[in-house]
């Protein structure tokens, strides 16, 4: 038996590692975090996240070899691995802030962990870090003057929020970096045994630390870049009558391409992208490559401009003001089948609507009160409604702002009916079938399409 210790119950870590325990039977997982509410929540039935399939995986290894616990210090002592997935925010003070990667909690897990520890361990990075992160983690754990090893792994996590269960049980890929030393080839073939309990190995990859940490904020750059791709096109479509949709899938089919991660939308968010991006661009400037770092600024710029484009484009569309006007945001979360609302494209919007003196209503199946605590302050000037028909009632525009499949399968006849009119819809994900809303009755305003409206407002008159 195994003794694995996780520290840090968030998303990674409370997604991953029950579907870990699932795996490995005989080994003992434990789960600890410093947020004591959190822990109750995952010792609950109401789970913290909401996370397709995660409920019955949690309940099916919970007690039996997957436990939560706030005892941080008794668990470091008892593990042989410890997966380290706390929180990498971006820093926002002092030396980097707003680009660097705020390592305090990092730091603060390394030093808990020298501090308790009575037997040599593995200790691996699950959270998203900056290159070369590991060297200061060896540093510090391997300072104990008291005869005790320290191995340090990279095994960044690449799942998405939404899709956990199923990119946990069936990854494209793992990715393991270690040590060249006959040390960190051990513990690395170690991990590889874990993983190989139900990952084909040739889906697991080694290589050295640097490459699996740097891999990591590579991969979420790339992501995020084919949007911020995809969205400045949208901008043009809007311009030419192209319609994105089309160019997307045109471009798509050719295999070098490819056709993932093409959906136009009004903006990337998640607490990972930007932060990881920054990180990235922090990086390249530290190393003195100031033109590697202004290109991948440039995805971000892309990304705010898009949020912005939208809210500008919705308060230009309805006659240049919205102040007063009822206006039903449909969604807050960042992206489906998930209760996050970090950096959601959806809160942005909110925002500038709130800036313009919009009267705005929010409705999600399962992000409101996540939108609630990231609006902060802002939250007491909005509605917060969880039945759609309710929100839209004497509204004068919805912005579909996250792609939950309900909103496809409302009437939009009977909401139509019950707004202010002209009424608007302005499709940030373009989910709906613009042509049926536009035959209700509605001005329909896609991304990336041309306006669906009987309105001149973007210089093309329809109909
Ligand atoms: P999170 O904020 O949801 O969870 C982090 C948890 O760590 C929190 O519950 C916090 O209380 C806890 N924590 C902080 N300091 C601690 C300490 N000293 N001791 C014990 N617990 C402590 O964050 P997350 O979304 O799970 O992300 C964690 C890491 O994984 C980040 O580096 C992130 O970039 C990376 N990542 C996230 C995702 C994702 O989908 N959210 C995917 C891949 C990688
Ligand atoms: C992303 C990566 O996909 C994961 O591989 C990675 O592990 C994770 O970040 C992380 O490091 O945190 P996640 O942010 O959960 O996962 O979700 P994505 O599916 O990547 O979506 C991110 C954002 O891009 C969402 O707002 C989504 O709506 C948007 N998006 C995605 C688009 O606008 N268009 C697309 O074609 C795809």
């Amino acid at each position: 038996m195994t003794n694995i210790l996780c520290i840090g119950a968030g998303y990674v870590g409370g997604s991953t590692m029950p579907i870990l325990a699932s795996h490995c039977p005989e080994d003992r997982i434990v789960i600890v975090d410093i947020n004591e509410a959190r822990i109750a929540a995952w010792q609950s039935d109401q789970l913290p996240i909401y996370e397709p399939g995660l409920d019955e995986i949690v309940r099916q290894t919970r007690g039996k070899n997957l436990f939560f616990s706030t005892d941080i210090n008794r668990n470091i002592a008892e593990a042989d691995i410890i997966f380290v997935s706390v929180n990498t925010p971006t820093k926002t003070f002092g030396q980097g802030a707003g680009r660097a990667a705020d390592l305090q909690y990092w730091e603060k897990t390394a030093r808990q962990i020298l501090e308790n520890s009575t037997s040599s361990k593995i200790v691996v990075e699950k959270s998203t870090l900056p290159v070369r992160t590991a060297e200061a983690m060896e540093r510090i754990l391997n300072s104990n003057g008291n005869g005790l090893h320290f191995d340090i792994l990279s095994n960044p996590e690449f799942l998405a929020e939404g899709t956990a269960v199923r990119d946990m049980q069936n990854p494209d890929r793992v990715l393991i970096g270690g040590r060249e030393t006959e040390s960190g080839q051990k513990a690395i073939a170690r991990l590889v045994e874990i993983y190989a309990n139900w990952v084909p190995r040739d889906r697991i990859i080694t290589t050295n630390l640097w490459s699996s940490e740097l891999s990591k904020l590579v991969a979420n750059a790339f992501l995020a870049q084919r949007i911020s791709s995809i969205n400045a096109i949208s901008a043009l479509c809007e311009k030419t009558e192209a319609d994105i949709s089309e160019v997307a899938n045109a471009i798509g089919r050719d295999e070098r391409i490819g056709r993932y991660f093409l959906r136009a939308s009004v903006g990337f968010g998640g607490s990972c992208f930007k932060k990881d991006i920054l990180n990235l661009v922090y990086l390249c400037e530290h190393y003195g490559l100031p033109e590697a770092a202004r290109y991948w600024e440039q995805v971000i710029v892309m990304n705010d401009y898009q949020e912005a484009r939208f809210a500008a484009n919705m308060v230009t569309s309805m006659f240049n003001t919205v102040a007063g006007k009822r206006i039903a945001l449909f969604g807050a979360a960042f992206k489906a089948n998930t209760n996050d609302t970090r950096e959601s494209p959806a809160l942005e919007v909110c925002r500038a609507l709130l800036e313009e003196q919009a009267s705005v209503v929010i409705t999600d199946p399962h992000a409101m009160e996540n939108a609630g605590y990231d609006l902060r302050e802002l939250a007491q000037r909005v509605i917060f409604e969880p039945d759609p028909y309710v929100a839209s009632n004497h509204a004068h525009a919805i912005a579909i702002l996250t792609e939950w499949s309900q909103f496809t399968q409302l009437d939009y006849e009977r909401i139509y009916n019950s707004m202010v009119k002209p009424a608007f819809l302005f499709d940030g994900r373009n989910l709906l079938d613009h042509k049926k809303l536009y035959e209700i009755g509605f001005n329909v305003y896609p991304i990336g399409k041309p306006p669906l409206t009987r309105l001149v407002t973007y210089g093309f008159k329809q109909a």
